[in-house]
């Protein structure tokens, strides 16, 4: 029904790439264009090879960007190279009147922070031309805001608190390397904590808050409060939210690794001279530590991401625990990529999807938990991300 423009060859493009081929009665005609044609043609050679068209483009470039919409006439286009592209690829988007979709918010390459202000700010923008941008369709953010749609419609006259739980318990056998963009990845956990209470943000010191969450079909598991992008949309959609965090698992290995590194200034991104050349120690890290899109074939174990809500239904208390579990192998098995791209890449596919059909359709900038969120978990139980839900005591 659409041709479909994705940008950004990587691991979650290799999923949403796979994807899409496998609903081409959806897709129809599929391109993928990244900073460097090598990385689309690797992915291309594992698919059929009529499935997918590819391109070069700089999409840090809106006017090249603009003109490869308009040549191979995208009707859609689905953001995931680095969030640092958001903005010059959604106004490639205004300029050419296309949708837009994406799975992470911006931030700028020089400070380690991120937040919806600058994409919220187009809304005029995107609602004048009639198209919908739609944002954070991964998995956290996105899965998890419709978990808490979910929740918010069909268990909860008022949801209380709510906490978001990441657990990746896959293990790939290197000592460190993590398993998405590094330079992402680095500075999202070694930033300072922020939870949001009774009407404000509390800040922490990295990894300061901890506890221990008993994860379905992995175990207990040391959890830290970290800060993360769908809080800042949820606590304005979310009613009568009163307390809501975030919390990730890591293993006291990782931790040690990346306090050395922040010790050592490998996590600065800033540029330092070092023998007659600027470098930036983050970047120059990135080179060093395994590329995250080859850790698919190496990667064993469960992720485990969920919420627990808690409220008020008829006048009674209640708790209840949304969460989806996927195996990286079988994950790698499917599309040749471990399960942190799978399961951002197939909820990128999926709220695509639904907006081809015109089943989440509206004029402007929006989060995920602001359409049905119905429909998008029994996408998720079709497209290869079962959830279960579970009442808590
Ligand atoms: N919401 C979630 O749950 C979630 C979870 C994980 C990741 N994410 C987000 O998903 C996105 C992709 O992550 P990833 O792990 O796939 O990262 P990745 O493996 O580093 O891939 C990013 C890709 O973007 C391409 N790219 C970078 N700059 C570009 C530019 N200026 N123009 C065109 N292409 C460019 C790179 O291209 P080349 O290879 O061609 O150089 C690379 O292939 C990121 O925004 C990340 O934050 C979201």
């Amino acid at each position: 029904m659409a041709h479909v423009l994705i940008i950004g060859a990587g691991g979650v493009g290799r999923v949403v790439t796979h994807k899409c081929v496998m609903n081409k009665e959806t897709f129809t005609k599929i391109t993928l264009a990244s900073r460097r044609l090598s990385s689309c043609e690797t992915i291309a050679k594992e698919l059929p090879s009529d499935a997918v068209n590819i391109a070069q483009v700089d999409a840090d470039n809106t006017d090249e960007l603009a003109d490869l919409i308009t040549k191979i006439g995208a009707q859609l286009v689905i953001n995931v190279a680095l969030p640092y592209q958001d903005l010059t690829i959604m106004d490639a988007c205004l300029k050419t009147n296309t949708p837009y979709l994406d799975t992470a918010n911006y931030e700028h390459p020089d400070e380690a922070k991120f937040e919806y202000k600058e994409q919220w700010a187009k809304h005029e923008a995107f609602k004048e031309k009639g198209l919908l941008a739609l944002l954070g369709s991964g998995f956290d953010p996105g899965v998890t805001n419709v978990f808490c749609a979910y929740a918010q419609k069909h268990y909860f006259d008022e949801i209380h608190t709510i906490d978001i739980l990441d657990c990746n318990a896959g293990d790939h056998g290197y000592a460190f390397a993590t398993n998405f963009n590094p330079e992402i990845n680095l500075r999202e956990v070694s930033a300072n904590g922020r939870y949001w209470e009774e009407g404000k943000w509390i800040e922490t010191k990295p990894m300061e808050i901890k506890m221990v969450w008993d994860y379905p079909e992995v175990g207990p598991k040391d959890s830290y409060l970290l800060y993360h992008e769908e809080m800042e949309s949820l606590v304005k959609h979310i009613k009568g939210l009163k307390r809501i965090r975030f919390f990730m698992t890591f293993g006291e290995s990782y931790l040690t690794h990346m306090k050395c590194l922040e010790n050592v200034g490998m996590l600065g991104i800033k540029e330092v001279e070092h023998k007659g050349q600027k470098i930036v120690p983050m970047e120059f890290l990135r080179t060093l530590l395994p590329d995250p899109a080859t850790l698919g074939p190496r990667t064993k174990g469960l992720t485990n991401i969920g919420i627990v809500a808690e409220g008020i239904k008829d006048g009674q208390k209640k708790k209840i625990y949304i969460y989806q579990v996927s195996d990286h192998e079988k994950c790698y098995a499917e599309v040749k990529s471990q399960g942190v791209s799978y399961t951002t890449g197939v909820p990128a596919m999926i709220g695509a999807k639904l907006m081809i059909e015109g089943k989440w359709s509206a004029k402007g900038v929006f989060n995920m938990e602001e359409f049905d969120p119905d429909i998008f978990m029994d996408e998720l139980n079709k497209q290869g991300l079962p959830w279960q839900i579970k009442e808590l005591d």
